[in-house]
């Protein structure tokens, strides 16, 4: 039996912000439990539902020494659908409304407390990992701390530590100077090699330097951040390490997505009966917000995070020559404020066109998934993307932009040789969106039976886990050794 831990900074079901939540609620149950034990520690935020903490249990609590302080660790424990939990309490870090704030020294503080008690707390829960599967920057502190101070004592010594690039965007940057009192490392590590970027500590950067092995969420993306464009300063890096560099794309819960059984959706379907049954959803959807109702009506969705990493500027740009076609969009999600009220705006302006909800709800999202047609994703940057997943599971043509997990799991439809699962364009470029949205009407418009084959061999493609987390899997175990 060989151990793994996973730590993260999100999980489905206890506390999501985006596709990482998914990612890390979803990966685990995956992994094969006769050859792993896999477990998993989050922080114990103040905003998850009373519903996830009535379901944590106290563990035990100690203190811990801390940017000079000694603060207090507590550890609940979870045990769902077979996967171990722990979370690490101290509400001084992890109180607030959100995960997450705008405060990016205090960020950089809360995760380095969080890294540091994760590996603090293991041989308190008596668990020692042969392996440590960090998530983006929040656990790149992770392989740096076991390399500096916990490779002294047996119980870490050769532990080996994976990190995953969900979004290389964000980085934990500050000064070296307060990230230096912050973490207790000492300046050696604060030099261009190792934590230090452009004169700035980089927390990531640190995991990616330190970590056994480095991983992405997409074969595409993990080519593209080795590249000036996509690779935010750290492509230098991500090149010099690229035999340790690989893709592996995300797969979505198949259980929780599944058309046949979701208990968000009034009209269950599969992929023989969609032709008929698919659009009852969305008559129901269009009655629920307000839409014009009309069965024949093209319906686009949108679920995103609203932030400029999704290409929004590119809807922003074309929406009103967008509304002149016989099309609906159904908008959710929370981010920016501009692009908040980018949508809020057109809803106001196209009312029985458009339906933007700005607040984030798993029912909701579920029933756009269905209701929708096609669905819309023009990233700008996209490390791998699951909304797209889910709508080929759900029948619904995604709409994409080629890049990064797009690319890798959208076939552009081709009417010559009937292959495809879905529409997409190359350049960040409005009208070439447009374009390509205009394309997918007129296969919806004027060849239903063609679009209906889209959608058959969008809703046979197999995005479960099953192939990606043996992949995990065979790394895990070469590894380990
Ligand atoms: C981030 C990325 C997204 C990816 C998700 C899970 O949210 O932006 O592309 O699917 O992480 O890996």
């Amino acid at each position: 039996m060989k151990n793994i831990l996973f730590v993260a900074s999100e999980g489905v079901p206890f506390i999501k912000t985006g596709g990482l939540a998914d990612v890390v609620g979803s990966l685990p149950k995956c992994i094969d439990k006769q050859y792993f034990d896999v477990r998993v520690i989050l922080p114990k935020y103040t905003c998850m539902s009373q519903e996830m903490k009535d379901k944590l249990s106290y563990v035990t609590h100690f203190y811990m020494d801390f940017h000079w302080k000694n603060e207090y660790v507590g550890i609940l424990y979870a045990e769902v659908e077979g996967v171990k939990y722990y979370f690490i309490d101290n509400e001084m870090f992890f109180n607030g409304f959100r995960p997450y704030s705008d405060k990016a020294l205090f960020e950089i503080e809360k995760f380095a407390f969080f890294s540091k008690a994760a590996l603090s707390i293991l041989p308190v829960i008596d668990f020692r990992p042969d392996l440590i599967h960090c998530h983006d920057w929040q656990t790149g502190l992770i392989p740096v701390y076991l390399k500096e101070r916990f490779q002294g004592s047996d119980f870490y010594r050769g532990i080996k530590s994976v990190m995953t690039i969900h979004n290389l965007k964000f980085q934990g940057k500050w000064s070296i100077k307060e990230v230096q009192d912050i973490t207790g490392l000492p300046s050696y590590y604060f030099t261009p090699d190792k934590l230090e970027l452009f004169k700035d500590a980089n927390l990531l950067k640190g995991g990616l330097v330190y970590a056994d092995a480095i991983t992405t969420v997409s074969d595409t993306y993990a080519e593209e951040i080795k590249t000036e464009f996509y690779g935010e300063q750290l492509d230098g890096l991500m090149r010099a390490r690229s035999n340790s560099l690989r893709g592996i794309v995300n797969g979505i819960d198949y259980e929780d997505f599944n058309p046949e059984t979701d208990i968000h959706i009034e009209y269950k379907y599969n992929a023989v009966n969609f032709r008929k049954e698919k659009v009852k959803n969305k008559r129901a959807l269009q009655a629920e917000l307000g839409l014009a109702q009309d069965d024949k009506m093209m319906m686009i969705g949108i679920v995103s995070r609203l932030t400029d990493q999704k290409g929004f500027d590119l809807i922003a740009y074309v929406m009103d020559e967008l509304c002149q076609d016989s099309v609906q969009l159904v908008i959710l999600g929370t981010g920016e404020e501009r692009y908040e009220n980018m949508f809020r705006h057109f809803d106001w302006k196209y009312n029985d066109k458009i339906s933007a909800n700005i607040y984030y709800s798993d029912a909701l999202s579920h029933k756009i998934y269905a209701a929708s047609d096609a669905f819309l994703m023009p990233s700008l940057f996209e490390p791998c993307g699951l909304s797209q997943l889910m709508s080929l599971r759900y029948g619904t043509v995604p709409i994409v932009r080629e890049t990064g997990g797009l690319k890798d799991t959208v076939q552009p439809y081709n009417e010559y040789e009937g292959t495809g699962t879905g529409f997409s364009f190359t350049n960040y470029n409005a009208h070439e969106m447009l374009n390509t949205i205009r394309y997918a009407e007129r296969i919806y418009y004027d060849k239903k039976r063609e679009w209906n084959k889209i959608v058959d061999r969008g809703m046979a493609a197999d995005f479960s886990w099953n192939v990606s987390a043996a992949k995990y899997q065979e790394m895990y175990d070469w590894l380990i050794g």
